[in-house]
């Protein structure tokens, strides 16, 4: 089977923020860079950042503050060394997105217009309206075109290729011709987000499919944390078409109200002193009780409120929301808004150091691909921060490799099994559609593997996952090749989904306790002894699991 060779330098995998972030810092050290995204430029899963960005920009929040902050968040299982080279770095790099050309919103005095989410006694999210990470990417987007960064759109990598352990480039297909290329690079950064897609409801981007975690563990490197999985409190729920889309927390911070169908403001049952503004996890989990108790909507959902506020005052705080409902027929201004939890935010990821550095050598991750600093529980504000923050190290560190170390030959073997295995799904003569894996995927681990967990189920998603797994392999394409074969992508974007999935539940399984965004209904308190992290490997296509002491 026949493949274009392209060498470069870098290789940066993901255009969201955080790899084009990698990609403007490895760009700068004066090496050939590449930047790969499934999407076009500009349209990865950052865009959809509504809130804001956590940085200490206003006294009397520090970046001491922010650290402090985000590690009681994530439930001490943080790595507190990247918490704190993360929380004293983000000012300036609010300052580098300005000089890119990004606008936050600031006070008539100058001062920039920051906003407290939960446990931000002094206020830390810097932002653009609700449409910040439109914004963020809009302006670097432009400097990487400034920097004239050569950028490959619509490109599905779907292998890294290693030699003696060490990572020498990647494989992957066209998606609008599915030609094979074979990218030959000194070293690599993932960048390729979350998983929000293997669940039935999520606020992710359709890109968000897993893929550099189980690329990651192909290649030797090791999860961490797989089993916090974030559910968002508010994701819309009135119409089947936009179910899980994201209601920023903006709305809440600024005075929006929870209200269960009685019309009762339930979060002081559960919260009393946090009420709308208590923890993420803390949030979903009242709100998913009060439906389970019958107090839900016609739609299983509860109501958020905002029509105590003035319409200017929607209109200027959170725009894009009033948007979203009035274009499925409801306006916030007049009646409440309905929402559910939706699956936003993958904690764990690829076991980094503070320099984007995994075990592989020539191997690095950044954004949500990457894990630790998070711990159990994200703070919003913190995530599309962090990918600036250790986008950028991650392209300095992959740079410094690079400049070390030359090309190595590429393992032909490998890349003709790859493309035996990418193109089997369109020569097979028979096979499953698809669509019907990725559906019975997408149930198991929003009826198993969601807000609330237990062995019973967490064991018997394990078993759907791994009989999903084997009707994968026969998965089959509806159509052929020299097209867009949209089939194609699905089939290995579940196949990745699958492992990811995989490694969630076997983490979630090992941890015999309730913490953060893991709560478990037969272990629910939180254990000391359990003040770890668990870490996940591939051990000759064997999924091997342990927890860790957390690095502080
Ligand atoms: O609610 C939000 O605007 C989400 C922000 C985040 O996840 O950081």
């Amino acid at each position: 089977m026949k493949y274009k060779t392209i060498k470069t330098d870098i290789l940066v995998i993901g255009a969201g923020g955080a790899g084009i972030r990698a990609a403007i810092e490895a760009k700068i050290s004066g090496l050939n860079t590449i930047l790969l995204g499934k999407e076009v430029l500009g349209c990865a899963h950052t865009g959809m950042a509504m809130g804001g960005m956590n940085a200490a920009m206003v006294r009397p929040a520090t970046p001491e503050f922010h650290a402090q902050i985000t590690i009681e968040g994530g439930y001490f299982i943080n790595n507190y060394k990247m918490v704190r080279v993360f929380a004293e770095e983000m000012p300036a790099r609010i300052h580098d997105l300005e000089s890119y050309g990004v606008i936050f919103d600031r006070l008539d005095n100058g001062e920039f217009y920051t906003w407290a989410g939960p446990k931000q006694k002094f206020p830390l999210n810097v932002c653009v309206g609700d449409y910040t990470g439109r914004e963020m990417m809009q302006g670097l987007v432009d400097e990487a075109r400034k920097l004239k960064i050569k950028y490959t759109d619509e490109f599905f990598v779907s292998k890294l290729l290693t030699v003696k352990e060490r990572v020498v480039g990647a494989i992957g297909i066209n998606i609008r011709n599915a030609e094979t290329v074979v990218f030959q690079a000194k070293s690599v950064v993932l960048a390729s987000g979350g998983a929000g897609r293997m669940y039935r409801v999520t606020t992710n981007a359709a890109s968000n499919t897993g893929d550099g975690y189980a690329m990651a563990l192909g290649a030797g490197a090791e999860l961490i944390d797989m089993e916090m999985v974030q559910f968002h409190p508010t994701g819309m729920a009135n119409t089947p078409s936009t179910l899980g889309v994201l209601v920023t927390e903006k709305t809440r911070a600024h005075g929006g109200i929870l209200r269960n169908r009685k019309g009762e403001r339930f979060m002081s049952k559960y919260y009393p002193k946090e009420m709308e503004l208590a923890k993420r996890d803390e949030v979903s989990r009242s709100i998913y009780t009060e439906v389970a108790l019958g107090l839900g909507t016609k739609n299983n959902a509860v109501y958020l409120h905002v029509d105590h506020w003035s319409k200017e005052k929607i209109l200027e705080i959170i725009p894009d929301v009033y948007e979203q409902y009035k274009n499925t027929g409801v306006d916030i201004s007049k009646e409440p808004m309905e929402i559910y939890p939706s699956m936003h935010h993958m904690m764990g990821g690829i076991k980094i150091n503070e320099w984007g550095e995994t075990i592989v050598p020539g191997l690095y991750a950044t954004g949500e691909v990457a894990g630790g600093v998070h711990g159990a529980n994200r703070l919003g504000g913190n995530s599309i921060a962090e990918g600036q923050v250790f986008g950028r190290r991650a392209g300095i560190a992959a740079a410094k490799f690079a400049k070390k170390n030359k090309f190595i030959t590429l393992p032909k073997d490998k890349i003709k099994k790859e493309q035996q295995r990418i193109f089997s799904f369109v020569y097979r003569k028979f096979g499953v559609v698809p669509h019907t894996v990725e559906d019975k995927l997408k149930k198991v681990m929003w009826d198993k593997v969601g807000i609330f967990r237990d062995e019973k189920k967490l064991q018997q998603a394990k078993k759907e996952v791994a009989k999903l797994k084997k009707e994968a392999r026969k998965m089959k394409t509806r159509t052929t090749l020299k097209e867009r074969n949209r089939d194609l992508q699905d089939c290995l974007e579940i196949e990745n989904m699958l492992v990811t999935a995989e490694s969630v539940i076997e983490a979630a399984i090992l941890r015999k306790e309730s913490r953060g965004a893991h709560s478990r209904t037969d272990f629910p308190k939180t254990l000391e002894e359990w003040r770890k992290n668990i870490v996940v490997k591939n051990d000759n296509n064997k999924i091997v699991i342990e927890a860790i002491s957390v690095i502080e």
